[in-house]
């Protein structure tokens, strides 16, 4: 076989080799043990020196361009291993992974949030008080002595005589007025306990207290918070309805009604017909609260309110069942994304 037929055909192999598999076994082919060129190289020892010579330049030209069209092939196919690989296993950092659900805040905390949220526009501190507490924060210094009849207002879980679960925030109020001098506007949350479970009772709930005490506090001044509170927590121009109460700590309570938020005032089944939903209690501060804690009820006065937040939140949210809130239900939850 001439050297020109080897050349062409060893060129033609190594163009059409597809992979490096089939481009190794060209090599193989021509420089291999029993390969064509490496077969030549070996005939060199039976000539004579000078047509040694002459006959090995040739071979020689031939074996320097087969090896460097391998090369060059070599590269070119690795090179297209190379990008067949980036272009398939590549990793696109922007596209959303799998599983990646986002957590949300529960109801009431959104609506705790909401609520303290416009509390602290307006002036108020925050303050989360304890839920262990003793007989005198969350009765005695609150015009409740013990025997006293309102007691039976609250269904009280004790731990002994003078330890328990705080019935209400109420509380914070005397916390904060022992270690704070007047000027006070705070509000007060967190959960409270009452043995009470039904529709519309849970026995760990969440309260907020309300407590202004100054100089020259009135009950139009409580009338004013009130009600651009409840319009900034409904959205809403709703007409707020302050009936006569009674409450030990406050003189004289009040109970809150809101014109219904679901029909405005015309009578549904959620606010019984009457147009009117009961939301809270307040009044002015008792007297016998201020003396418990060392303020002059001469010098100053004080106005006062208690809510629940699962109320509010159900009626902002229109869920009918105060369970709903404690049972961890996906399907639920999701739904205050
Ligand atoms: N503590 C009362 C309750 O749990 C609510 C309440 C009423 C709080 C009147 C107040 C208030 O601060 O002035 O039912």
């Amino acid at each position: 076989m001439s050297l020109e037929t080897i050349l062409h055909s060893a060129l033609d192999a190594i163009t059409k080799a597809e992979n490096l598999q089939a481009l190794d076994e060209v090599r193989v082919t021509y420089f291999g043990k029993k390969g064509q060129i490496s077969g030549l190289m070996a005939e060199l020892g039976k000539l004579d020196p000078d047509a040694r010579k002459a006959r090995g330049a040739e071979i020689n030209k031939v074996r320097t361009a087969v090896m460097s069209a391998l090369e060059a092939k070599k590269n070119a196919l690795e090179e297209a291993e190379l990008n067949r690989q980036l272009m398939t296993e590549t990793v696109d950092v922007t596209q959303a992974g799998r599983n990646s659900d986002v957590g949300t805040l529960h109801p009431i905390t959104r609506t705790m949030m909401r609520i303290h949220e416009f509390f602290a526009s307006v002036g108020f501190d925050i303050v989360e008080g304890p839920e262990i507490e003793s007989d005198f924060y969350n009765f005695e210094a609150l015009n409740i002595p013990e025997h006293h009849p309102a007691r039976a207002m609250f269904d009280t879980f004790y731990f002994d005589e003078h330890m328990l679960l705080r019935t209400h925030t109420s509380n914070t109020q005397i916390h904060v007025m022992q270690e704070e001098k007047p000027p006070i506007q705070m509000i007060g949350y967190g959960r409270v306990y009452r043995s009470d479970s039904d529709v519309t009772h849970s026995p760990m709930f969440h309260q907020v207290e309300g407590l202004v005490v100054n100089k020259n506090v009135t009950f139009a001044n409580l009338k004013g918070i009130l009600t651009e509170f409840m319009q900034q927590f409904f959205e809403k121009d709703l007409k707020l309805r302050f009936r006569p109460s009674f409450f030990p700590f406050t003189e004289p309570s009040a109970e809150v009604d809101i014109e219904c938020v679901i029909c405005s005032g015309d009578g549904c089944r959620v606010c019984k017909n009457t147009g009117w939903l009961e939301v809270l209690g307040c009044g002015m501060v008792h007297p016998n609260v201020l003396k418990s804690v060392n303020i002059d009820p001469e010098e100053f006065q004080g106005y006062a309110f208690g809510m629940g937040v699962e109320r509010l939140a159900m009626l902002r949210y229109s869920v009918n069942d105060l369970r709903l809130f404690y049972e961890n239900d996906m399907n639920f939850l999701t739904q205050f994304r």
